[in-house]
């Protein structure tokens, strides 16, 4: 059954037909969950299409940090569709390659951060769609593989590329190669996640730290997850002149100003405080006088 996602951008509000992705938000914190649990959450055509539709409709001005999981008590996402796949001429598999390709880059580069809360199976483009977010934390249940090769196909949705840049050429490669899958305690081993949490604590761990991340600069993370991005895959001289422009950038904008002025006031404060201290420190002296001398009785 489609259900209506009620969006607020710009002061409208307007509806998503969705069936197979929910979308809430919770102050400045949003959540999509991908819902299709009689699939395991697998991703079809359509659920891609909904994940799009989704990011593209996100008020990033507004919502802080995204954080993606999956319905249900058992899987993330246990891949892109088998049963879609299965009669995909050689065209049709690199168009469905570039679609999940081009949602997946748009999760990577969205202007907020992205935490991957990972509930159980994420396997193919599972493990794929957990590799475009920028923070990957799951549930002790959660079994993490490129399984594809056993399919007769290649990872399509970016695992040939990311996995390899996130554990390693040698990893990567034995994990697409063997077509093995891992366990949480492996992946948090190997840095595929960086913590593993039981699972009925999960979301609300991956709402905490999104919190952590909200308290701060939205523009400077902003900054700082472009920064990050673009300089990458770049040699360290361009990537680190990136680093400058951007840094730069911050100084336009209010919140340093704020920040800034808020830091220094503090620090007038806490030096004040300490002076009001060391104004209390001929007491402690006496006291420890007075220690002194009762000893020497
Ligand atoms: N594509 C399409 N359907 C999928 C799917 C996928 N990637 N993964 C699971 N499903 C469906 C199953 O077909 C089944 O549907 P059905 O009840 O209509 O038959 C349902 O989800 C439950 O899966 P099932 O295999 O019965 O559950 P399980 O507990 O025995 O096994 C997995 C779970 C995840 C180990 C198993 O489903 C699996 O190996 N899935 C494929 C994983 C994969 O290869 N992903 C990469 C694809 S490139």
């Amino acid at each position: 059954m489609k259900s209506t996602i009620f969006l607020l951008c710009l002061g409208i509000i307007f509806s998503i037909q969705a069936e197979f992705v929910k979308y809430e938000e919770e102050t400045d914190i949003a959540i999509l969950t991908i819902n299709r649990p009689r699939a395991l959450n697998a991703l079809n055509s359509q659920v891609l299409d909904e994940i799009d539709k989704v990011l593209e409709s996100i008020d990033t001005e507004k919502i802080r940090v995204l954080i993606i999981t999956g319905e249900g008590q058992r899987s993330f996402v246990a891949g892109a569709d088998i049963a879609e796949m299965s009669t995909l001429t050689k065209v049709q598999g690199a168009e469905f390659s570039k679609k999940g390709n081009d949602v997946f880059r748009k999760i990577e580069t969205f202007p907020i951060p992205v935490i991957a809360a990972i509930n159980g199976y994420a396997l193919g483009g599972g493990c794929e769609l957990a590799m475009s977010c920028d923070i990957r934390i799951c549930s002790e249940n959660a079994i993490f593989g490129q399984p594809e090769v056993g399919l007769g196909i290649t990872p399509g949705f970016g695992g040939t590329q990311r996995l390899a840049r996130l554990v390693g050429l040698g990893m990567a490669k034995q994990m697409i190669f063997t077509a093995q899958n891992i366990r949480s305690d492996e992946a948090y081993r190997i840095g595929l996640v960086n913590a593993v949490h039981p699972k009925e604590e999960l979301l609300n761990e991956a709402k905490k730290l999104a919190t952590t991340i909200a308290k701060n600069g939205a523009n400077a993370i902003k900054n700082s997850k472009k920064a990050i991005n673009d300089g990458y895959q770049m040699e360290i001289d361009k990537a680190i002149q990136i680093e400058e422009q951007l840094f730069g950038e911050c100084f336009q904008s209010d919140e340093q100003v704020e920040r800034m002025k808020n830091f220094l006031e503090k620090g007038k404060k806490r030096q004040t405080k300490k002076e009001d201290k060391s104004e209390e420190k001929p007491k402690n002296l006496r006291t420890e006088e007075k220690k002194e001398a009762e000893k020497e009785k």
